[in-house]
């Protein structure tokens, strides 16, 4: 089995790399634009086989995607990151035509592949790659939710002092500093909702960290984060390629689901060997359910622009 990761920068890197030590497919390759660099980051790569014992090959290449041929996932990683003020809006200029331009090189070699978005702003990246790739709404995929709920997650986890691991935590809505929706109510410590170990102010302090996660991230490295967006992304093509049917909050086009149409956002899903294969109900009381529309709103402005680039 074949996986590509399109973007050799620190979140492809990290990407492949997860991807490569999990063992999650015997070939890996590298896309990049710039000359050199996927191969040199393929080199590097391969050279960590024999300490972390993986046998996966990793090929890396200069925008040639005769190599990726046969993919059966593809993450998108492409594109410039945000700068530390920046927000993850106002990326879609340049990167809306990276994505596009990447999204067709891909099918041309491998029509049959589940693509993984991680570029930003990745729900109207998602949407684009869905309107432009045809490809059946299964096959098209965001990665911002899980992003934001193991962040969610951390910061839970400092607040009630435990374990990240008996956390479940999610964030529905956009992947956006304003747009995301920590899910306080649902949130449990081992079956035992958050709310039984901390107040009303703490959850809402946390909700707030989480959803500036990524922006904290960028003040204190000078761009975006790539530890955490790169793990997620191969946990993403780990749920696809074992098929585990496990439920991720990911970037999806939704039709009526949440009463929402014809966008690409973040909502729980069963992710499997077909991709997503089907969007759970949470059963959201009435103010989740305002803040997703207006998550929604946000996100579909932000999807107009598109027609005008
Ligand atoms: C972040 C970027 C990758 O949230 O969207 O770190």
């Amino acid at each position: 089995m074949k996986v590509t990761v399109v973007g050799a920068g620190a979140v492809g890197a990290s990407c492949a790399d997860n991807i490569a030590r999990k063992q999650l497919c015997d070939e890996l390759v590298i896309v990049d634009i710039k000359e050199g660099f996927a191969e040199g980051k393929a080199l590097d790569l391969m050279q960590t086989a024999h300490i972390e014992g993986f046998d996966t090959k990793i090929t890396g290449s200069t925008n040639d995607y005769t190599k990726t041929a046969g993919s059966t996932v593809a993450v998108i990683t492409s594109g410039i990151p945000r700068k530390p003020g920046m927000t993850r809006e106002e990326l879609i200029g340049i990167n809306a035509g990276i994505v596009r331009t990447v999204t067709k090189n891909l099918l041309q070699y491998s029509p049959n592949c589940i693509i993984i978005i991680i570029s930003n702003p990745m729900d109207t990246m998602t949407y684009l790659a869905f309107k432009e790739s045809g490809l059946p709404k299964h096959r098209i995929i965001g990665m911002g939710g899980i992003l934001d709920s193991v962040r969610f997650r951390y910061y839970l986890s400092q607040a009630i002092d435990c374990s990240v691991n008996d956390l479940q935590a999610v964030v529905i809505g956009g992947h956006g500093d304003t747009t995301m929706i920590p899910l306080t109510r649902l949130a449990t410590y081992s079956g035992v909702p958050a709310a039984h170990f901390l107040d009303v102010e703490t959850l809402k302090k946390v909700a707030a960290e989480t959803m500036v996660g990524g922006a904290t991230l960028t003040g204190l490295l000078g761009t975006s984060a790539w530890y955490a967006p790169g793990a997620a992304g191969a946990s993403l093509v780990e749920a696809i390629v074992r098929d585990e049917k496990k439920m991720m909050p990911c970037c999806v086009y939704v039709e009526g689901e949440y009463g929402q149409s014809d966008i690409c956002i973040g909502v729980p899903v069963i992710v499997g060997r077909n991709g997503w294969e089907k969007i759970v109900d949470y059963n959201l009381n009435e103010e989740e359910q305002a803040a997703f529309a207006k998550s929604a709103d946000a996100v579909r402005a932000m999807n107009t622009i598109l027609s005008s680039l």
